[in-house]
């Protein structure tokens, strides 16, 4: 797709599709004004007619006889007093996935983020229509034996009606194509199946992106250099497991050299199986979603490489199956962790936090300046918030308040949950320093998760993501979301732009 700025007058546009915004309230302004005097009044027909409404998202294809553009797509803005960003999200992604069922080669949209004109405001309208096309135009077609149609759209401008263009228009567009591409990255590892997106898949993922940035670096640790380095509660998830497991370190510098690094901690067990606490049937074939943070930690990367961020940002992914064998590990086995603590595997279906712990022990090497994980950590979560929102959970107020409004702003939000002495207490072992999982019926396991990562992380400021419940969409719509790229990204743009 190429994306680009257009600053011709609205009637002067060469597109084979301009698209228009239609408030509820019926007048209309600026842009639609102009085309419905060039086109003979037929949009205000239409809209008398009761033909359009201006519901948000609702989309009307005009049939328009003239030499520039051969089609207006009017679109439902909601109503004009309350217009927002959010609304102009629904109606460009609307518009977009409109388009995807036409022929249309080149489209222009004249949809504004709100009323007024600014910088920023064209940033944004610039960023979310590129990263709306990678949303809607992303088709899962991998392992299908009949190929699928490709779209005919192949440029997508952002109108100006005549405004001179500015840089913030055009860093609008790069930062939404790379969000959008990073997402696309992350729903396509999340759909593959786990016979295909193995640990050694998700390698040759991360080898690209290090292959295709100078900035980028790539080392893999396998299972006997993990034995050295002592990481027992990793070892002992992919025990039973036959295809061997990675930990797999991407190292962006963009930032000054002394800049401490941005740690990413992303879950990547390329299926859950529970191991010897065995899952049920029902649904199980949705575990193999339960690498989606790995892969999130993967294409934010990629998104910070592709848009040359001034910091220096490391992502981590410790890669494996959980699977029951003769050599899995069983409920009631000690291991020692790579922080010398010693954990208690009551539950071998709590495997996310054993192998976040030696991630997070081993991440320290980096020096962090803080470390997020993201992960797939517990059903839990989906009960507490549904799949509206991410469990956050930190050690840190800041840094949970920027996550909260990257969040926000980028329409992936979070929702805090506590951490605290007596959530910790919940995972006391006669056995061993801590068990895996809460032995009593003390409730919150999506905190008491979080609570034992927070025991392998030193004090440093950290942010726990559980996206259990939003890394995946289920039933007729299966697939993953490529949450929490957006999230993240906003977030480490934010980072970025601080002095
Ligand atoms: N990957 C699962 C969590 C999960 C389950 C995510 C369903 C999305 C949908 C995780 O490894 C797990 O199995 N967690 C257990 C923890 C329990 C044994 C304390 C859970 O949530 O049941
Ligand atoms: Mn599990
Ligand atoms: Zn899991």
């Amino acid at each position: 797709m190429k994306f680009s700025i257009c600053t011709t007058k609205v009637t002067e546009t060469k597109s084979s599709c301009i698209i228009l915004p239609i408030f509820e309230e019926g007048q209309l302004n600026q842009a639609p004004k102009l085309i419905d005097t060039a086109i003979g009044g037929i949009i205000s027909d239409i809209q008398n007619n009761g033909d359009i409404t201006g519901k948000i998202g609702q989309c009307q294809i005009l049939p328009v006889k003239n030499n520039l553009y051969k089609r207006v797509l009017l679109v439902g803005c909601g109503k004009y007093a309350e217009y927002s960003e959010s609304k102009y999200k629904k109606a460009i992604t609307s518009a977009l996935k409109k388009l995807t069922s036409t022929n249309h080669k080149s489209a222009t949209s004249f949809l504004t983020v709100g009323h007024k004109s600014s910088k920023k405001l064209d940033y944004r309208a610039a960023r979310i229509m590129a990263e709306a096309w990678h949303q809607v135009s992303y088709k899962y077609t991998a392992t299908n034996s009949k190929k699928i149609k490709q779209f005919a759209l192949n440029k997508l401008s952002l109108g100006t009606n005549g405004r001179k263009r500015n840089p913030e228009m055009k860093k609008g567009l790069d930062h939404g194509n790379a969000i959008g591409l990073a997402i696309k990255k992350v729903k396509y590892l999340g759909d593959l199946p786990a016979n295909i997106c193995t640990p050694s898949f998700l390698v040759k993922e991360a080898r690209k992106i290090a292959s295709n940035h100078s900035t980028v670096s790539l080392k893999v640790i396998n299972e006997p250099e993990m034995k050295k380095l002592k990481m027992g509660a990793l070892l002992s998830v992919t025990a039973g497991s036959v295809e061997p497991s990675r930990l797999i370190i991407l190292n962006y510098r963009g930032g000054k050299k002394n800049q401490k690094p941005i740690v990413i901690v992303g879950k990547g067990v390329t299926f859950d199986s529970g191991g010897i606490s065995i899952k049920p049937g029902h649904k199980m074939d949705e575990m193999k979603f339960d690498m989606c943070g790995g892969a999130a930690a993967i294409g934010i990367l990629q998104a910070v490489a592709d848009l040359s961020l001034p910091i220096n940002v490391v992502s981590i992914i410790p890669a494996c199956e959980n699977l029951p064998s003769g050599k899995a590990t069983k409920p009631g086995d000690i291991v020692t962790s790579m922080s010398g603590q010693t954990i208690e595997v009551l539950n071998t279906d709590a495997e996310g936090r054993l192998i976040l712990a030696d991630a997070l022990t081993y991440c320290q090497r980096f020096k962090p300046k803080l470390i997020i994980d993201m992960a797939t950590l517990t059903g839990a979560c989906i009960v507490a918030l549904g799949h509206h929102l991410s469990g956050l959970m930190s050690n840190s107020d800041d840094l949970a308040n920027k996550l909260l409004s990257a969040g926000e702003a980028s329409g992936d939000g979070t929702w805090r949950l506590p951490l605290g002495k007596k959530y910790t207490n919940q995972l006391k072992s006669n056995f061993a320093d801590m068990g895996n999982i809460s032995g009593g019926s003390g409730g919150a396991g999506t905190v008491t998760a979080a609570c034992f990562l927070e025991k392998f992380v030193n004090n440093i400021e950290w942010a726990h993501l559980d996206i259990a419940g939003v890394a995946w969409l289920e039933g007729s719509n299966k697939g993953a979301t490529g949450r929490p790229v957006s999230l993240m990204s906003e977030f480490l743009i934010q980072e970025s732009n601080k002095p």
